[in-house]
């Protein structure tokens, strides 16, 4: 963790941002897996993280914006909890490893709350995505769980947003031992990927890297030979000559710092002249981005450039007719690429997004999103220094999604679907790689690149 210095510095920030009212964090509580004792991997709450730092369950942080009162709610271990988790610090203790002296039991928590409540005093809180969560705001604030984003505090959402996502230098510093992580994962992908081998093997023996150089996995490994399947985390495949597999994979810091990369590279070891083409085009549009992009331009105006560069791309290949504007004008590419270029990262692997527009209907905010221009809605992402952003083209032949187009007519005269037919068991090509977001211009994380140009791929993967 960072020294109490940081994070006092970020609440006090925070509490001038925010102005009035009371802030509360609601840490993670553990989550049972299958019995109440057998819970997942422990997952903090990155922005309890953000400015409380300790990773330690069932905890809250509270902050009074008036007074600038910052409180520390949570339970000493006791004696029977001793037995199992062995000796543990003071809830004191904890408090002045993150700079805050006032610590108290959860129970008085809710006093607190509803004595504030009863004032008419405002009580912001993020949109909360866990199951126990809600139920604990829940019977914290009075409020139906099924109520709780009507009172969700929009401040604070964009309060946050818009500090996590500047990185400072220590937190970059912190994203490039991730990529270390996620290094070390590829690499290993890559020396174990040849025809036999059973997809799930590679995945584990890369989650294993992630957990042994950090807190584990930033995201359920896509290791799979069906590559236009965006987020396919089904690896029961047995590697095939011939065939194109995609390893989209990170690691995440023991201080809860994401990476998030992409690899595809042929189980032989070597390219076919077809596989080779394709990916050539990937590559130039995930090449395209990286020189391209620099603070205060729009999300939208890189991922367009992206498309541009593919659809240049496809129509040097004769998938598409015409110009590469006119095709992405009409909207052709989605179906080549269905997804966004790229997305924001930090200690969530699409940061921010658990407040953000993959949580529930944004259109209410959009102006608001606007004006903050932060990650948290894609669509008036606005790139400052310090912001880290995934740059990750593909390109998906997703025969169903094929099929649907050309039955409803979609794109006529822009796509060549007769000579699509030839790519129906292609699969799918995605590349990415971490960008950070510089004063000047910006530059991808790592010391190193992790294989990426055929040559460089054949080499460790063909051996
Ligand atoms: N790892 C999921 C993604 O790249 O967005
Ligand atoms: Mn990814
Ligand atoms: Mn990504």
């Amino acid at each position: 963790m960072f020294s109490a210095k940081t994070y006092a510095a970020r609440r006090n920030m925070l509490r001038t941002k925010i102005g009035s009212g009371i802030v509360l964090f609601p840490g993670n509580p553990l989550s049972p897996n299958n019995y109440p004792n057998n819970a997942y991997y422990f997952r903090q709450d990155s922005s309890f993280l953000y400015y409380f730092g300790l990773n330690i369950p069932s905890l809250a942080g509270l902050i009074d914006a008036d007074t600038g009162e910052e409180a520390l709610y949570g339970d000493d271990f006791t004696v029977e909890d001793i037995i199992w988790t062995g000796p543990q610090p003071t809830l004191r203790e904890l408090g002045a490893k993150v700079g805050i002296a006032a610590t108290h039991p959860l129970s008085e928590l809710e006093k607190r709350l509803r004595k504030a409540i009863s004032l008419g005093r405002k009580i912001h809180f993020l949109p909360p995505y866990r199951g126990e969560t809600k139920l604990w705001l829940s019977s914290l604030l009075g409020i139906k769980p099924t109520l709780l984003h009507d009172y969700k505090s929009v401040d604070l959402m964009f309060a946050v947003a818009e500090m996590r996502e500047k990185k400072s230098a220590e937190e970059v510093e912190e994203m490039e031992r991730a990529f270390q992580i996620g290094y070390k994962m590829h690499t290993l992908a890559m020396k174990m990927c040849r025809p036999g081998v059973v997809e799930r093997e590679i995945a584990g023996a890369i989650e294993g890297v992630a957990k042994s150089y950090g807190s584990g996995v930033s995201f359920p490994s896509i290791v799979s030979q069906h590559g236009e399947t965006l987020h396919n985390l089904n690896a029961d495949g047995v590697l095939e000559e011939g065939r194109l597999l995609l390893c989209d994979a990170g690691g995440e810091t023991v201080d809860n710092y994401c990476s998030d990369h992409t690899r595809t590279y042929p189980v032989s070891g070597k390219f076919t002249q077809k596989q080779k083409d394709v990916y050539n085009i990937v590559l130039a549009a995930h090449d395209h981005v990286a020189d391209i992009v620099k603070p205060h331009m729009m999300y939208s105006e890189i991922h367009n450039a992206a498309y541009t560069t593919l659809a240049e791309g496809l129509a040097g290949i004769g998938l598409i007719k015409g110009s590469a504007a006119d095709a992405v004008a009409a909207g052709a590419m989605t179906m080549f690429m269905p997804h966004g270029l790229g997305h924001g990262l930090g200690m969530d692997v699409h940061d921010c997004e658990a407040m953000g527009e993959r949580s529930f209907d944004f259109s209410s905010i959009a102006q608001r999103a606007a004006k903050s221009a932060t990650c948290i809605y894609r669509a008036a992402w606005r790139l400052e220094p310090g912001t880290v952003m995934t740059d990750e083209p593909g390109l998906y032949f997703i025969p169903a999604l094929i099929d649907k187009c050309r039955a409803e007519g979609l794109y006529k005269g822009i796509v060549d679907y007769d000579a699509l037919e030839g790519y129906r068991d292609f699969g799918g090509i995605r590349i990415e790689d971490d960008i950070l977001v510089t004063e000047s211009g910006s530059r991808m994380l790592g010391d190193k690149k992790i294989p990426v140009t055929v040559e460089e791929l054949e080499a460790v993967v063909g051996r």
